[in-house]
């Protein structure tokens, strides 16, 4: 286990932004992250865990600390009945790659959230989702190192906090569990209708009539190609800005003036709005602000084509939210965590 010093950011953040980590070091296991944990800790050394890069921004200053890059492999099936698959992954596998071995196992669960780039140790982070599933409808538990008792632990799925984007991961238990691996329990029927809008129309297109997990990776792979940014060549994070969540009470406000606004009921009094259309209502998309591009094709996405540094990023992000929260009095929020 090599440690290295003076790294710089840009080259492990897929927006290629960002000063020298003071440390990096890679664990491939999680003895090794433990060491690692508990040497940086005794000597007072801040510590960020990194897994792809791709949903995090890293500031000009850089990080005075350690950055722990995962790792850890593995891809383990622990259960197995006539309906389900359990699988063990471990958190430094590449999450596309676990999706596609779920997919030629016949597995669902998972297949839509293809081409998601990043770790299967950060997906249960953000809760990532797309096109109709989420990490949190398939996640039975995850292990972790909790740096607080300084010992591995079980999390089952109540326990992680799942919400739209969100988990105690980055939320009020941010940094106090490192993530060593996660269990999904798969199923063995095909995907079933409805499907997300998006997929339907592109089944519709192509007349595709019968749904397997192939059918859906390989559609959601064409829709992303269309729509998403290649984070390997273009410098990009994703969706930067999280849909936003409006008090009912506003929607219905919103909704006399745009009565063609598309809306998502959360169930709780709530209503999610997708703020790429926000965004695209404000003139923005397709801008350039401060180097920094919103995606022609998709307005929740930021593209650096030539900021010169995070303050670009920060300059370009708080002006959009602004646009949006003058047009809309809604307070849209950054998606991507912040390596600090
Ligand atoms: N829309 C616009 N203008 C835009 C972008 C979107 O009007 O510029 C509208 C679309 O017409 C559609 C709605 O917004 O009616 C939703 O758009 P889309 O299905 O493309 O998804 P999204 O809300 O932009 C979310 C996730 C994506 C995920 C897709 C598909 C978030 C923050 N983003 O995006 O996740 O792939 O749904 O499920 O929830 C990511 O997190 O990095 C990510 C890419």
């Amino acid at each position: 286990m090599e440690v290295h010093t003076n790294i710089p950011l840009k080259n492990f953040t897929t927006m290629k932004l960002g000063g020298p980590a003071k440390f990096m070091v890679e664990v491939r296991t999680p003895e090794e992250l433990q060491a690692v944990y508990d040497n940086a800790a005794a000597k007072n050394l801040p510590i960020f865990i990194l897994g792809g890069g791709s949903n995090v921004i890293a500031r000009d200053e850089g990080f005075a600390g350690i950055v722990i890059r995962v790792r850890i492999p593995g891809f383990e099936i622990v259960a197995d009945d006539i309906n389900t698959t359990t699988i063990k992954i471990g958190a430094g596998e590449s999450w596309d790659s676990a999706v596609k071995r779920t997919v030629d196992m016949h597995l669902s669960g998972i297949e839509a959230m293809s081409m998601i780039p990043g770790t299967a140790g950060a997906a249960p982070v953000q809760n990532v989702g797309a096109y109709g599933q989420e990490i949190a409808d398939t996640l039975v538990s995850l292990e972790a190192y909790d740096s607080q008792t300084k010992s591995f632990v079980v999390l089952q799925n109540e326990a992680c906090g799942f919400a739209y984007r969100d988990s105690i991961f980055r939320g009020d238990q941010k940094g106090r569990y490192i993530i060593t691996n996660i269990t999904l329990k798969l199923s063995k029927s095909l995907p079933q209708p409805p499907f997300y809008d998006a997929l339907q129309a592109y089944f519709d297109k192509l007349n595709i009539k019968i749904f397997t997990q192939e059918t859906v990776r390989d559609a959601v792979t064409a829709i992303r190609t269309e729509k998403l940014p290649d984070p390997t060549i273009t410098p990009n994070t994703g969706s930067f800005f999280k849909n936003a969540i409006v008090e009912n009470w506003q929607l219905t406000e919103l909704q006399q003036t745009y009565p063609d606004m598309k809306v998502f009921d959360m169930g709780n009094g709530t209503s999610k709005i997708p703020t790429g259309w926000l965004i695209e209502q404000t003139g923005l998309k397709g801008q350039v602000l401060h180097g920094m591009r919103v995606h022609d094709k998709n307005a929740l996405v930021l593209i650096n084509e030539s900021a010169t540094g995070y303050a670009d990023l920060a300059a370009a992000r708080d002006e959009i939210i602004g646009a949006v929260r003058d047009k809309f009095r809604i307070q849209i929020e950054q998606e991507p965590l912040e390596l600090s």
